[in-house]
């Protein structure tokens, strides 16, 4: 039986659509449960600085369309620091939070499994990023919608570089993950996408050139991965200008609106199963890990998995794009 009798929740590090679907979630599987919620606010920032409320379950009502996250969010320099996360204990013992739910990413996971382990601390993360790189998980809250936004843009840069016959790198984000470039590309009918997790191993824009890509096609659109190993879209571009002046090249960057909007179905349900599943795992005793799905399947990940090992891409969907972009 599960000694935590009242639960804290945030969201930090880098916003992802679904994240208020899996607030509402978690509020009203701990009040389903017999426990009481208290919202922190700007993530580990505001658990420093006390910006904590208690959340009722009409709270959470009417968020689950809302992109962003209600209770706000920060990056917080001074949580990577021992003194830092010591006042952030003192809160929760002050407010008789017992175990704490983060939602985040990589940076918020590996601030909890810090945390955790300092304090013996139950803590219990959601993986919410749209760059799903968080090993253990097929997909991340915030990932679909993500993919949707790019594809609609992607769609409609299409219109434009068919009618000047252009070739187009188009950035999308991801953090050093090629998930986003990759799946984006598939959805979008683009020709090619450059990731750091390829790129490295082969010169992946000189066999696009070389095989002749764009051959039979009047425009072409090719995703980057934002990342230092490629350069991003201005890198490449660049390097196309210099080496094959023959084409018309042109570069859009899509940053932060990606990361925003109404999530899609998709994420809505996959962030209120794991929302459920996190209070799922505290009453199991369960500690320091990430929900995950898998196969469809809730799975507890051990925040070491998660944030240690590098997701791997797919070779297969690669493959898939090479296949259908001929
Ligand atoms: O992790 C999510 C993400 O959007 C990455 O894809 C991107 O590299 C980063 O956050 C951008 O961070 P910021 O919003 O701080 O500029």
């Amino acid at each position: 039986m599960s000694m935590v009798k009242c639960i804290g929740i945030l969201t930090s590090g880098g916003d992802a659509p679904g994240m208020n679907a899996a607030i509402r979630a978690v509020t009203r599987a701990a009040i389903h449960n017999g426990m009481s919620v208290k919202g922190i606010y700007r993530g580990y920032k505001g658990l420093i600085t006390n910006e904590i409320k208690e959340f009722k379950t009409q709270d959470v009502s009417n968020i689950i369309p809302r992109g962003g996250t209600i209770l706000k969010t920060a990056r917080c320099e001074e949580f990577r620091t021992v003194e830092g996360r010591q006042l952030a204990y003192e809160r929760l013992v002050e407010h008789n939070i017992d175990a704490l739910v983060a939602i985040g990413g990589d940076g918020t996971l590996t601030g909890a499994r810090i945390f955790a382990q300092e304090f013996n601390y139950p803590v219990v993360g959601l993986p919410g990023t749209i760059d799903n790189d968080l090993f253990g998980t097929d997909v991340t809250i915030g990932y679909d919608t993500a993919l949707n936004t790019i594809m609609e843009c992607v769609d409609k840069i299409r219109d434009t570089a068919t009618s000047h016959e252009r070739l187009f790198f188009i950035e999308v984000m991801g953090r050093e993950a090629g998930f986003l470039a990759l799946n984006g590309a598939i959805a979008s009918g683009s020709e090619a996408a450059i990731i750091p997790e390829i790129y490295l191993e082969r010169d992946q824009l000189a066999e696009m050139i070389e095989t002749g890509f764009r051959k039979s096609k009047s425009s072409s659109i090719v995703l980057v991965a934002e990342s230092e190993v490629t350069g991003g879209a201005i890198g490449v571009a660049a390097r196309v200008k210099k080496e094959y002046p023959q084409f018309d090249v042109r570069v859009s960057i899509l940053g932060h609106l990606q990361r925003g909007g109404s999530p899609t179905a998709r994420d809505r349900i996959l962030a209120t199963r794991m929302g459920v599943a996190a209070i799922d795992a505290l009453l199991d005793d369960q500690r320091n890990v990430m929900i995950g799905i898998q196969n469809d399947a809730i799975v507890y990940v051990p925040f070491s998995k998660a944030i240690k090992n590098l997701k791997p891409i797919n070779p297969d969907i690669m493959k898939t794009l090479e296949i259908v972009s001929i």
